[in-house]
């Protein structure tokens, strides 16, 4: 497959204003929608009133949970089937109207009784009524190999200690969105969602409907970062409800303070990570424990210590996750999850080991390295983790790194530290068409979603350098369930699409080739398949000095032009005959006021192999782009619970710090190219690998910079001065 820095295929779209966002999707009759929220953070709704609501100009309707009784319990639909009220701010009702303004008038309109009890707003409030889910994600929860606890006994050292990670918001630009109606009992749903198929079967399930009565388009999305997956957004149901009451389409969209507690969150964790060493720096044992945060109605867990098991060669290793059930929103997957908060325990004490050792941080890493993947006890497809370390060192400068605390430039002290990432790559069933019309232009579709990552451009300059043609002749579709593919998120959209785009191409390649050797008309008569190549819009022979145009071979035989579909299968990280996994290795330079505490990331290298690369402008932007969400976690995100009343405190951008240009450092991005020829496709998932291990590595150097060990993110002026 090629390599190739094709711009960005919606750029020119979204920077005129011409993509259409679904919330932008306009409709006859439109109302607008306006949630109602309960003030308190646990009881139950007694009675929703309103009478004065409906007098009010625009009105056209109320919907709440007596309304979504007719919908199929699922804990999807409970949130809005249901008077329980888990947290502060849950929507109680949904107000439409003519006009937007008119619905949130109508909607502060609403009176609503509440009958409140006791609610738990932190973790600590709970912790004796703690349990474990049976799994985190597609890992089992608790896990053990060989004997953590007589490893660590017998060690020649521990490091032990406690790391935390704050309840973070995932903020993609565009916020939740959905404009929909009805046609003849069919469901037409636009709305911004990572999972069109997700969505679709949540809807078909709650309103009891065949999947084939409704579509779910989403062609373009303004980032989602997790958020977007399809289980909580349950008040898209109430939108559908009161476009079925009123015979409307209605649109809702949700506000940026909504998004802090309606969408999903990255759970707060608490974790204890315990590594034992012998005297030579060699792992004996690892116990990593998570106590994380669920809600009352549903659970949910990072993988958070799931990657202990993978990284570094240990014999002993134990992990477990427990849960605390707080009257806080509902975590759901965000931004690396597992691997951002896991990682920063694991390497973070990995940091400690290395200094007490004397050793290296890097050294202790390379001496540390897994061959194989010892959880399943089989090869890795591909690893290319010593080479990150090698080429990131020496990218970076390691080699020059100065005395811990001896730095500084002006008023700054500086400071060096690195750490590991790594991602499972995996894969989802995936189905692509190409049609080929008699110019020889291409359309390719294929049902997932681009979440602003880059989908369209490589599906289309995969369709194109299979076919020797121009992007530029490529029509990509995407975003509609009358489509079928992948869900986009887990780093895997790209990865999926590889195999069934290879297929689909080598499909029309074969039907093509076929037509032009077998017909006498073509100058390309009898030559052998096998020696033809697409090139510049022809079928050439490699040996002789023959061709035709693509045209050409079609309007003899296929005016009509051609279709090939092309499918592939899911894969798990370990269903193959090897283990496969994307790593990096991330440098960090910091500079921290002596006096003031302030922490500025200065220069920032990251090295990451996950696979064949195809398009190096478009992963680089990735890679930036995860390293920068990895920032905000380590210095600057954390949404917090006022815990008298569980309302978040400060739910605006005024108050929920995220890294802005003017806090961004230089980005060295490398890309080791791995060739991984059992993993189809060759394609590794690189959306979440940046966005991990870089909290450590910033961690770890503001205590190269300042001698302050910090567990706890974000790293604040306090923990420092
Ligand atoms: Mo991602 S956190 O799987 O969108």
């Amino acid at each position: 497959m090629s390599t190739d820095s094709v711009l960005r295929y919606e750029a020119a779209l979204k920077v005129t204003g011409s993509a259409i966002y679904e919330g932008e999707v306009s409709a006859p009759g439109l109302l607008h929608a306006a949630l109602v929220q309960a003030p308190i953070s646990c009881g139950d709704v007694s009675s929703i009133d309103a009478t004065r609501a409906v007098g009010l100009p625009g009105f056209a309707a109320m919907v709440s949970h007596v309304d979504a009784e007719v919908l199929q319990a699922s804990p999807a639909t409970a949130l809005i089937r249901e008077r329980t009220v888990h947290f502060a701010g849950q929507p109680v009702a949904l107000v439409a109207a003519g006009r937007l303004q008119e619905a949130r008038e109508a909607a502060h309109a609403i009176e609503v009784s509440v009958e409140a009890r006791p609610s738990v707003t932190a973790l600590s409030q709970a912790l004796d009524k703690s349990f474990a889910p049976a799994m985190v994600g597609r890992f089992p929860a608790e896990t053990h190999r060989g004997d953590a606890s007589k490893a660590l006994a017998e060690a020649d050292f521990v490091v032990r200690h406690r790391y935390d990670t704050a309840v973070n918001n995932h903020h993609p630009m565009e916020p939740h969105a959905v404009v929909c109606w009805w046609e003849d009992g069919k469901a037409v749903v636009h709305t911004s969602t990572q999972a069109i198929f997700g969505t679709r079967a949540m809807i078909s399930h709650a309103f009891r409907m065949p999947v084939s009565d409704i579509r779910v388009i989403a062609r373009f999305l303004g980032g989602g970062f997790g958020c977007k997956g399809q289980l909580w957004w349950p008040w898209m149901f109430w939108a559908m409800l009161a476009s079925r009451k009123t015979g409307r389409p209605v649109r809702l969209e949700l506000t940026r303070a909504q998004l802090f507690t309606l969408v999903g969150r990255r759970q707060e964790t608490v974790q204890d990570m315990r590594l034992g060493f012998s005297a030579d720096g060699r792992l004996t044992g690892i116990e990593h424990h998570v106590l994380a945060q669920t809600s009352t109605h549903a659970d949910y867990s990072d993988s958070t210590a799931v990657y202990s098991r993978f990284l570094y060669a240990c014999p002993n290793v134990t992990t477990t996750h427990r849960l605390v059930r707080t009257n806080e929103p509902q975590p759901v997957p965000m931004r690396a999850p597992g691997t951002a908060p896991g990682t920063f325990a694991l390497e973070s004490a990995f940091d400690e080991a290395a200094e007490r050792l004397g050793i290296d941080p890097v050294e202790l890493r390379v001496r540390n390295f897994a061959d194989h993947d010892q959880e399943a006890g089989r090869p890795w497809s591909s690893n290319g983790l010593l080479e990150c370390y090698r080429v990131g060192a020496e990218r970076f400068g390691w080699s020059q790194r100065p005395a811990q605390g001896t730095a500084t430039d002006g008023r700054w002290r500086i400071g060096w530290g690195m750490a590991s990432t790594l991602y499972p790559a995996i894969r989802q069933a995936c189905r692509v068409r190409v049609k080929l019309a008699a110019d020889a232009s291409l359309r390719v579709q294929c049902g997932t979603q681009d979440m602003g990552s880059g989908t369209y451009t490589a599906l289309g300059q995969m369709v194109a350098s299979a076919l020797g043609v121009s992007p530029s002749q490529v029509t990509v579709e995407l975003g509609d369930t009358l489509l079928e593919g992948p869900f986009s998120g887990g780093s895997q959209v790209t990865a999926s699409l590889a195999p069934a785009t290879e297929l689909a191409m080598t499909r029309l390649r074969e039907t093509l080739a076929n037509m032009a050797v077998t017909d006498e008309r073509s100058p390309l008569a009898g030559q052998r398949i096998e020696e033809l190549e697409f090139q510049d819009g022809m079928i050439r022979s490699r040996t002789g000095n023959v061709g035709e145009s693509l045209t050409d071979v079609l309007a003899r035989g296929a005016a009509e032009g051609l279709e090939a579909e092309g499918e592939s299968a899911a894969t798990q990280h370990q269903s193959l005959a090897a283990s496969s996994m994307g790593y990096g290795a991330v440098f960090v330079e910091v500079g921290v006021d002596a006096e003031l505490g302030e922490i500025r990331v200065r220069r920032v290298c990251g090295a990451f192999a996950a696979g064949h690369i195809l398009n190096p402008l478009l992963a680089k932007s990735q890679y930036v782009g995860g390293l920068i969400g990895g920032i905000g976690m380590a210095l600057h995100e954390r949404t917090a619970t006022d815990r008298v009343s569980g309302h978040i405190v400060g739910d605006s951008f005024a108050d929920y710090l995220i890294p802005v240009h003017a806090d961004m450092p230089a980005f060295d991005i490398a890309m080791i190219e791995e060739e991984d020829l059992q993993l189809p496709g060759g394609v590794k998932g690189i959306g979440m690998l940046g966005t991990a291990g870089i909290q450590a590595a910033i961690a770890n150097a503001v205590y190269h910079a300042t001698g302050k060990r910090v567990r706890s993110l974000p790293i604040r002026i306090k923990n420092i001065v």
